[in-house]
């Protein structure tokens, strides 16, 4: 049950997880503050991704960059130059629009952050004309989506906050391979701010000027793009595709497993299957619904220019299916960058081949944390008319409460006594919360519309038998559990 995108923010606000930031001084368009839920939130989603993605994994280390960097880097990757959202102006009557958005409406696809002669050549292509008097374009113009900055006090001394974090990642990439024991293949993941000095922000958090990203860059010998050792484990696995072919035909997305995509050559790497495969396991173990998520492979004219093939899992948000995570092979593009920019030996001795080489970023699965944050809430928004009340169905794992726990009355000390025993270890332990105020239905109310999994209440069997209820908030149904069971019963739900 998908709400829509006002609901979900109204929603935000009023329980304390997104507020519109600065919001007594007019607040700020695309900038987000996360409220005492929205952090817990933001942070479990965080530490989901990090233990996946890092530490449950051999062949993967993180790295925690700087916001502001050297500007060359900037220079290196191409971002100076272009880094731009497109304007078009109509060549009759003046009128500008953005270029992505007006593609976006027209063709369904998504142009943001491509060069402007790519932009012009779609406008060519499909024979674009303003949606005002219908005469042409002009040569669309750019505006640099970097924020900029100044270091110390001197003149000239333009800096900028990063757009991405990837580039920090290639940056740093002799420093990892130097000081850490990774062999290819191997990835660098980093979680970090990112900047993005959008014209329009839009749809709540799906926009935003500030966010943060999750990225790993994957780096492979160049001669092993066809060798992914963990193929095998997705071979079987299914994916909605939606490959480049198909949206050209204008046939529907196809469920086909990762055997069928790659025999037919529809996903064209190993490591590419493997990436799409574990990316979606990865939202539906943490109760994403199948039917909400599908690969769509980007057409020639949108993949960024450093691409050699980009997928991108999409969500089917509340105003449509968009881009959720991006995964594009970047191969030597941007180390090759910075080679030149810098000057210095980025390539790494491959002890197997006894050669020195430049490794290929065979994907790069970049997931930003508020788009992550705003499907997983969609996801979970249940407006249960039966109960009267909203049910946020999180997974445990992200639920930014775990338990909830509550004396059946408040007005007997030796209840409270008795609850505040049972209260204060577990606190020690998870995010448990104390709720004393109200009917009890009330109080399960407020639980449920926060997704907090199960809620222990405390009566006066408890004083007797050392018994309590745990209530489960997707079913409502209740168990008498044994005080002493508590931890295991907790541990149980959560994980
Ligand atoms: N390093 C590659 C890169 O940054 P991207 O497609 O521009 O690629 C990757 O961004 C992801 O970052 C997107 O899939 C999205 O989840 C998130 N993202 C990008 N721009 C965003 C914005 N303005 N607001 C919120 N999230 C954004």
């Amino acid at each position: 049950m998908n709400p829509n995108i006002e609901e979900l923010s109204v929603f935000c606000k009023k329980k304390g997880f997104v507020y519109p930031s600065s919001e007594i001084y007019g607040g700020m368009s695309g900038f987000f503050d996360y409220g005492p839920l929205g952090v817990e939130l933001k942070n479990n989603i965080k530490a989901e991704w990090w233990k996946t993605h890092v530490q449950q994994r051999d062949d993967i280390v993180g790295i925690d960059g700087t916001i502001i960097t050297n500007p060359k880097i900037w220079e290196a990757s191409g971002h100076v130059s272009s880094f731009t959202d497109a304007i078009l102006e109509c060549s009759k009557c003046k009128n500008k629009t953005r270029a992505d958005h007006f593609i976006e409406d027209k063709l369904k696809i998504d142009t943001a952050g491509l060069p402007l002669q790519q932009i012009d050549e779609i406008i060519r292509h499909h024979k674009l004309k303003c949606g005002k008097c219908g005469s042409t374009f002009n040569e669309s113009t750019g505006f640099n989506l970097m924020f900029k900055t100044n270091v110390g006090p001197a003149e000239g001394s333009t800096a900028y906050l990063r757009p991405e974090t990837a580039q920090v990642i290639f940056a740093d990439f002799k420093q990892v391979t130097d000081t850490s024991r990774v062999r290819l293949p191997f990835g660098i993941a980093q979680i970090g701010k990112a900047f993005r000095n959008e014209i329009s922000p839009r749809d709540f958090l799906f926009r935003c000027r500030e966010f943060e990203q999750m990225e790993i860059e994957y780096f492979i010998r160049p001669d092993q793009t066809g060798k992914c050792p963990y193929v095998d484990e997705v071979m079987d696995y299914e994916l909605s595709i939606y490959s480049a072919e198909m949206q050209e035909k204008k046939k529907e997305p196809k469920a086909m497993t990762i055997r069928e995509a790659l025999e037919n050559r529809i996903i064209k790497t190993p490591w590419h299957a493997y990436w799409l495969s574990h990316e979606h396991k990865w939202f539906m173990s943490l109760g994403m619904n199948p039917a909400h998520l599908r690969m769509r492979q980007h057409l020639d004219e949108e993949k960024s220019h450093y691409a050699l093939d980009t997928w991108d899992l999409e969500y089917k948000f509340p105003f449509g299916w968009k881009e959720l995570q991006g995964m594009a092979n970047r191969t030597d593009f941007d180390l090759k960058q910075h080679i030149k920019h810098s000057g210095k030996d980025l390539s790494y001795f491959d002890e197997e081949t006894k050669s020195k080489v430049v490794p290929h970023v065979v994907v790069e699965p970049s997931q930003g944390v508020e788009r992550a944050f705003l499907a997983f809430l969609a996801e979970a928004f249940h407006d249960d008319k039966e109960r009267g009340n909203i049910v946020l169905k999180l997974h445990p794992k992200l639920a930014p409460y775990k338990v909830a726990l509550f004396p059946l009355v408040s007005n007997k000390p030796e209840l409270t006594k008795k609850a505040r025993e049972i209260y204060e270890p577990l606190k020690k332990e998870l995010n448990i919360y104390w709720d004393s105020s109200g009917s009890i239905g009330r109080r399960y109310a407020r639980a449920d519309e926060i997704g907090v999994p199960a809620c222990i209440t405390v009566d006066f069997q408890t004083i007797e038998d050392s018994t309590v209820t745990i209530r489960d908030r997707d079913t409502t149904k209740q168990r008498r559990v044994k005080a002493g069971d508590i931890k295991d019963e907790l541990r149980r739900i959560v994980n």
